[in-house]
């Protein structure tokens, strides 16, 4: 007997890594429900996950920093008929100076990719600890591991939200729910695309398939690429006054 379709929900899914994942689970023949505030992207994709032979697409379009997740997801979940991955994949990079110097700025990076994400995960958490499985994948980001005078606002929002979510994956320690924070390097995607020329990226599928496997395998945390793991242990281990000289 054919097993049932993954019923997957993405939120945040007009990110470029999280299309490029929605296209692994759609080559699955997975059910997914997409959730993104842009209703014209959201229909493309629809029409580019079916013809990639998803189960089933359905779309919800919504503005996640102003939604109660804790009233929205059970919902989500129920207009797919149950979440078996659950993935988080929104986030906002305003210019570092743009948001040191004008501090709405700052509070709206703050609000995006640190409250508004945490309380998605967990309304997440509760709804897969509640049904006893599924997967909770949350996109951080290699930038929170250090504070780079360039770019630490951002990289303090990464920073909070991986804690926050190691810290549900050891909730779940024990029981079936799993969740993992993925933390990519430089990616090529919408939020790179004004970043220093010549700068190597990876790509959004090399990141999406390590977005996908972790969603199998659980965490608490996985960089993409994978060569990240070892970067950031040296720059993570390195004393203030050296990162200090070379954080350019
Ligand atoms: N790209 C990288 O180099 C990189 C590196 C490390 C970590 N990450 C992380 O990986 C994740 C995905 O990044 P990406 O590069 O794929 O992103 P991206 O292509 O720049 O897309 C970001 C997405 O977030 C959506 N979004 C922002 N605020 C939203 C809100 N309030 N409600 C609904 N959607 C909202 C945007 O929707 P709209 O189009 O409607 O604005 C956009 O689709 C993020 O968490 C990011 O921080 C990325």
């Amino acid at each position: 007997m054919a097993s049932k379709p993954l019923r997957v929900i993405v939120l945040g899914a007009t990110s470029g890594i999280a299309q490029a994942t929605a296209r692994l689970y759609a080559a699955e023949g997975a059910d997914l429900l997409l959730v993104a505030r842009d209703a014209a992207a959201l229909g493309r994709l629809q029409s580019e996950m079916l013809a990639l032979e998803a189960h089933r697409c359905e779309l919800h379009t919504i503005d996640l920093t102003t939604a109660s997740p804790a009233i929205e997801l059970p919902r989500l979940a129920e207009q797919l008929g149950g979440a078996d991955h659950i993935h988080i994949a929104y986030a906002i990079m305003p210019p570092q100076p743009v948001a040191a110097a004008d501090l709405a700025i700052a509070r709206a990076m703050m609000e995006t990719n640190y409250t508004s994400t945490a309380l998605w995960a967990l309304a997440a958490a509760n709804l897969l600890e509640a049904q006893g499985h599924g997967s909770l994948v949350v996109l951080g980001s290699v930038a929170g591991d250090r504070g780079r005078r360039k770019n630490f606002i951002y990289a303090s929002t990464k920073a909070g939200i991986e804690t926050l979510v190691e810290g549900i994956a050891h909730r779940f320690a024990g029981k079936e729910p799993r969740a993992v924070v993925v933390k990519p390097g430089p990616t090529a995607t919408a939020m790179t695309a004004n970043g220093p020329e010549g700068r190597k990226l990876a790509s959004a599928e090399h990141v999406a398939r390590i977005v996908r496997s972790a969603a199998d395998r659980g965490g608490p945390v996985q960089y993409a690429p994978r060569r990240w793991w070892l970067i950031m242990q040296v720059v993570r281990n390195l004393p203030w006054w050296l990162f200090r000289r070379i954080d350019i």
